[in-house]
């Protein structure tokens, strides 16, 4: 099998992006898993800090490993939004595939110097671990907002980014380029894809595209054309997993058996997923 790095430079050469999904729990991860599986893709599973600590660094090492090596299929875990030294070196300690050191809302050279510090522990440690950093505020929070959070989507400048890319070494990049983490009310902008494609030259590095809730298809496809190789979706699989829950449980209130409860659930995310893989994978 190819290693994630592999398939992120297949992704940028092919003009695809790999989907990324953040998981809380078994049933996300059943739905992810089946919709990645149905269409033959790989796929990455993504744990923030709070996901991670429910879920339990290490059990979600093991549970991805065991499906990568069960079924011999590309899924591979990601460390998302890690706000620390300290906690991003726990996760690649741990065995994650690759870590986000996460230090945008940080001045640039305290953003730059945390994240070279990782990209050398992760070199320290002979394991091929992916290393992605922010640079530009897209706020916080995969949750259900009325408007953009003040100080958010300020966009990145391409000088910046390959100063930022320079100094620091990091695999791959996160940029400011349109989208804000959450579903907006009000609606998002649209990705500056021309941004997009001035990055994409200026750091020669694969980007990823945060905040992916509530864009538009046309987004996803211009931000992919313009140089976007991973698309982060959180939000979506939040709202479909609480909203068939809620649902399951209206329609059947004498039901207790939880493998029963949450099949919904699942059913609902696996459909999330689903759409934006073809999507992402443009099949
Ligand atoms: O890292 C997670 C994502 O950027 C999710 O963003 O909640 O807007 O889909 P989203
Ligand atoms: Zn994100």
């Amino acid at each position: 099998m190819k290693t994630l790095r592999e398939y992120i430079k297949e992704a940028g050469d092919k003009k695809i992006a790999i989907g990324h999904f953040n998981i809380s729990n078994l049933e996300g991860l059943h739905g992810v898993y089946n919709a990645a599986k149905k269409l033959n893709v790989p796929v990455i599973i993504g744990v923030s800090e709070g996901e991670e600590k429910y879920i339990g660094r290490t059990e979600a090492v093991a549970l991805i490993k065991a499906l990568r090596e069960k079924d011999n299929y590309p899924i591979f875990l990601n460390a998302d939004h890690h706000y620390s030294f300290e906690a991003a070196k726990a996760s690649i300690d741990a065995g994650f595939d690759s870590v986000i050191i996460d230090l945008a809302d940080k001045s640039f050279d305290e953003n730059a110097n945390l994240t070279k510090k990782c990209v050398e522990y992760a070199k320290s440690t002979g394991r091929d671990v992916i290393i992605e950093a922010e640079l530009g505020y897209i706020g916080s929070g995969s949750n259900i907002k009325d408007t953009i959070p003040e100080g958010a989507g300020v966009k990145t400048k391409p000088e910046d980014a390959k100063k930022f890319v320079e100094i620091t070494g990091i695999d791959m990049l996160a940029p400011s380029v349109g989208s804000i983490h959450g579903l907006i009310k009000s609606g998002k902008p649209h990705i500056d894809y021309e941004l997009v494609k001035s990055i994409k030259e200026a750091v020669g590095i694969p980007l990823v595209l945060h905040g992916g809730s509530g864009l538009r298809d046309e987004d996803f496809i211009n931000g992919i054309n313009a140089g976007i190789s991973i698309i982060h979706i959180n939000t979506e699989i939040r709202l479909a997993f609480t909203q068939a829950l809620e649902k399951y449980l209206k329609e059947n209130p004498n039901e207790i058996v939880p493998y029963k409860i949450l099949q919904s659930s699942i059913d609902a995310v696996e459909a999330v997923v689903e759409s934006r893989l073809k999507l992402f994978n443009k099949i």
